[in-house]
Order: structure tokens, then C-alpha cells, then sequence
């Protein structure tokens, strides 16, 4: 269980980057940052879900600029384990899965480039960050309020989502963890997840995303935005380190090695290039009486 943690922006007026899972992909990192600097952001005017290290090579690079940058972050997962020294990510992945396999290589690579300076930094991140925008309040989580290793995926019951949305009282809620980008309402609520930035969202193209989150009318706009990077470096980077080959070939496909732990409506849609889009919307207030 998360500690209470957390970090307040406070208002914000200028629009807000949401990205997530950077996964040691510093190529996909650079590309973003490249972004924000052509749309007038500093890394102020960012925020980091979570997941800095993962499948790809540069968890040192990655991390060190993150740090060095002074972008919001929080913990996901894998920083909450590398800061703890723990033997593996607490992705929760069955035990002989065949993602168990592959996580156990990327996590010794990633743990091994973590310097006691660099686990001190992720030991101090919050667990969670609130922002307001436009009258809308905001609060950014990694996986889930319950468990911060919880795939929260689109196609989960409303239930699920409602259960999750219960520990906050804010209007909006921006995870991130599963990798594939998508906005949901959940009664007169909303849920938004950016995508990963460092791994392909499954569809069979090379992009990594990120969203920008904006104020619009009297409520925001939800921009969920993809860019081509150098994968190709990547995926070479990749295998040069000795990091599972699925991995570089994941990048260079755009396909993730396998689907366990995806529910059937995601698993359906497994190489269908996913659309870019934004999603106007403003929260409904119930007048007291
Ligand atoms: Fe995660």
C-alpha cells in the first residue's frame, strides 16, 4: 500500500504534458522532450506517472535526467522496488508467466544501474500528484489507489473503476502502468491514462505517447498525442545490452511479446494502429439544495 504522500501543483493555467513509463528508453525520452521544448513547456509544465525504468537499456540516463530535470514525478511500481532494493519489479506478473521471465532480466539490468543516489532520489518521489486546472481537479496515481501495481486497463468493469475512484475526490484521475493510452468516464468522473512512452502500445506502430491536457470552455481538453523516435536505436541498444530479444523486437514491431495479462477487449485489438484524438469534457456539479 502507497504512503499518503503527495505533491500539489496547485492551479494551473498553462496547458500540462502527461507522460509515463520512459522504460530506460532514453531515444523515446529525448523525442518528447524535443516535443515539449517546440510547444513552449519546461519541465515545469510536466508530469512524469511513473516507470522510468523498465525494458530498455538506459535506466541510468533516464533517470538522471529525469532527476536532473526537475520534472514532477512519481513513483510507479518499478521506482518503489529499485528504491527499496526489492529482487524484482512488483508488476505482480504470475509466477512462471512468461512476462515473470523477462521482467526478472530487465529488473537485474535496472537495479544494477541504480546508484545509492539514484534510489534515494526515488525513494523521496510522491506517490501521487494533484493539480487543478479550469475548475477541475486532478489527481495523477501510477496504477491504481489500491495497489499502485494495478492494471487498470479500459475494458475494466465500472465497477473496478468506481471501487478505485473512491479514494479520491477529485473530478479526474491520470494513471498510467498499463501502456495503452485511453480516457473513460466513470460516472460524472473521468479516468485517463497516457499511454507509455518508452514501448509501443501494442499496435503495431513504433510510437510513443503522451498526452496535454489543456483548459477548454469550462472544463479541459485531453490531447492524446504519438511520436516517432529513433526506435531503431532502441531496439539495437536493446540487444547489445543482452536484454530479451522480445523487447527490441516489441520496438521495431510495435507488438508486445505476448498478452497475458491484457483482458480480451485489449487482446482483440492487439496490432490495430490506435488513433490520436482529444476529448473535450467538463465535470457535471450537482447544485446543493
Ligand atoms: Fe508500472
Amino acid at each position: 500500500m502507497s504512503s499518503p504522500l503527495g505533491t500539489d501543483l496547485g492551479p494551473r493555467e498553462k496547458p500540462l504534458l502527461v507522460f509515463g513509463g520512459i522504460y530506460g528508453n532514453f531515444e523515446a525520452l529525448g523525442a518528447l522532450l524535443h516535443t515539449a521544448h517546440e510547444l513552449g513547456l519546461t519541465a515545469a509544465d510536466m508530469v512524469h506517472t511513473g516507470d522510468v525504468a523498465a525494458y530498455c537499456a538506459d535506466t541510468h540516463a533516464c533517470a538522471t535526467r529525469l532527476r536532473d530535470l526537475a520534472i514532477p514525478s512519481i513513483k510507479g511500481n518499478v521506482e518503489q522496488q529499485l528504491a527499496a532494493s526489492a529482487g524484482d519489479c512488483g508488476c505482480g506478473f504470475d509466477e512462471g508467466s512468461q512476462c515473470d521471465a523477462l521482467s526478472a532480466k530487465w529488473y537485474a539490468r535496472a537495479n544494477a544501474q541504480t546508484t545509492p543516489e539514484l534510489r534515494g532520489w526515488m525513494a523521496d518521489l510522491p506517490d501521487h500528484i494533484t493539480f487543478q486546472m479550469n475548475g477541475v481537479s486532478c489527481h495523477v496515481i501510477h496504477g491504481g489507489f489500491s495497489d499502485i501495481s494495478r492494471f487498470m486497463f479500459e475494458s475494466v468493469t465500472g465497477t473496478a473503476f468506481e471501487q478505485e475512484m473512491s479514494a479520491t475526490a477529485a473530478d479526474c484521475v491520470i494513471a498510467g502502468h498499463t501502456g495503452i493510452p485511453f480516457t473513460r468516464p466513470v460516472g460524472t468522473r473521468l479516468w485517463h491514462n497516457s499511454g507509455a512512452l518508452g514501448m509501443p502500445a501494442n499496435d503495431a506502430t513504433r510510437r510513443a505517447w503522451f498526452s496535454l491536457i489543456s483548459p477548454h470552455g469550462s472544463g479541459i481538453e485531453i490531447a492524446q498525442h504519438a511520436i516517432s523516435y529513433d526506435a531503431a536505436t532502441t531496439a539495437q541498444k536493446t540487444r547489445a545490452a543482452g536484454l530479451p530479444e522480445e523487447y527490441a523486437r516489441a520496438l521495431e514491431t510495435g507488438l508486445w511479446p505476448n498478452t497475458d495479462h491484457l483482458p480480451a477487449a485489449e487482446t482483440a485489438n492487439s496490432g490495430k494502429e490506435l488513433p490520436t484524438g482529444s476529448f473535450v469534457w467538463q465535470p457535471i456539479r450537482v447544485a446543493a439544495e
